[in-house]
């Protein structure tokens, strides 16, 4: 998800330097975004971007190891380490010492409470989350979460900047008691009763699919999806 983002928000003309405590995945990251599914040189090849502008993307983009290095001087830092609660802790207190003053910390957690994050660095009201669904390139979703707390021009900011990559934010309301926001609360409630629907053996997971895509119009069935999600949408992911 970092790379897509940082692909994404340096389209948008934003000097965005991505970073990883792995080198094998910064390599990654930038072939990804380079010659990836949904990366420059496809975009290009499809007519969706021109050569120039994908350049200058490129050129806007920096990927190193080096924490303080990305952190030290930048405006906004969008965190996308593995969705593990005490590491997610760590980072935003790591990111709270290292960070600018004004800088905004934002999560693109699936769900943690907005709180615990928020919580954890001694500038809770720059805290936000900024959820992006994967790909990011392609995906127009962007579910910001705020709290009572939060100010109010680092909302304006964050959905902006959504704007500004082509996304359709919106902006929800935190529950501290709650995993998943809007979107992934209603999936998941989605997905229990398909499952129910299978143990009980009122239908299979071929059933269920192909029943909730010609009945809905969904792209895939619930199973698809998690399939999607986990492997990408057709052969070789991003
Ligand atoms: N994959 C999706 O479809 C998707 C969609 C929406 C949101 N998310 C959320 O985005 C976040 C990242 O998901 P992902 O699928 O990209 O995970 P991923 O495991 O592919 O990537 C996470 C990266 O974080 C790096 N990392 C670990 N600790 C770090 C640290 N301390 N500092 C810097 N980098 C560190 C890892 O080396 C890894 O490359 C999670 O919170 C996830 O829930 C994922």
């Amino acid at each position: 998800m970092g790379s897509g983002m940082a692909q994404v928000l340096a389209q948008a003309g934003h000097d965005v330097h991505c970073t990883d405590v792995a080198e094998d995945v910064i390599a990654k990251a930038r072939t990804r975004v380079t010659t990836g599914r949904y990366g420059f040189e496809r975009a290009v090849e499809r007519g969706k971007l021109t050569r120039a502008d994908a350049d200058a993307a490129l050129a806007r983009l920096r990927f190193s190891t080096g924490f303080e290095d990305a952190v030290g001087s930048a405006e906004l830092v969008l965190e996308a380490v593995p969705e593990k609660l005490d590491l997610k802790i760590r980072v935003f207190r790591d990111l709270d010492r290292v960070a600018p003053e004004d800088c905004i910390l934002a999560s693109n957690s699936s769900g943690f409470p907005l709180a615990a994050l928020a919580s954890a660095t001694n500038r809770p009201a720059q805290v936000i989350v900024w959820h992006w669904a994967s790909p990011p390139a392609v995906m127009k979703f962007a579910e910001i979460v705020v709290r009572p707390e939060t100010r109010p021009d680092v909302i304006e900011t964050v959905k902006q900047l959504a704007l500004d990559c082509g996304k359709r934010p919106v902006v929800v309301q935190d529950n501290p008691m709650a995993w998943g926001y809007v979107a992934n609360r209603i999936y998941a409630a989605m997905l229990m009763e398909a499952s129910r629907v299978v143990a009980e053996g009122t239908a299979t997971h071929a059933e269920v699919n192909q029943l909730m895509v010609d009945c809905f119009g969904w792209p895939v069935g619930p199973f698809a999806m998690v399939e999607g999600a986990q492997k990408g949408f057709s052969e070789g992911g991003q």
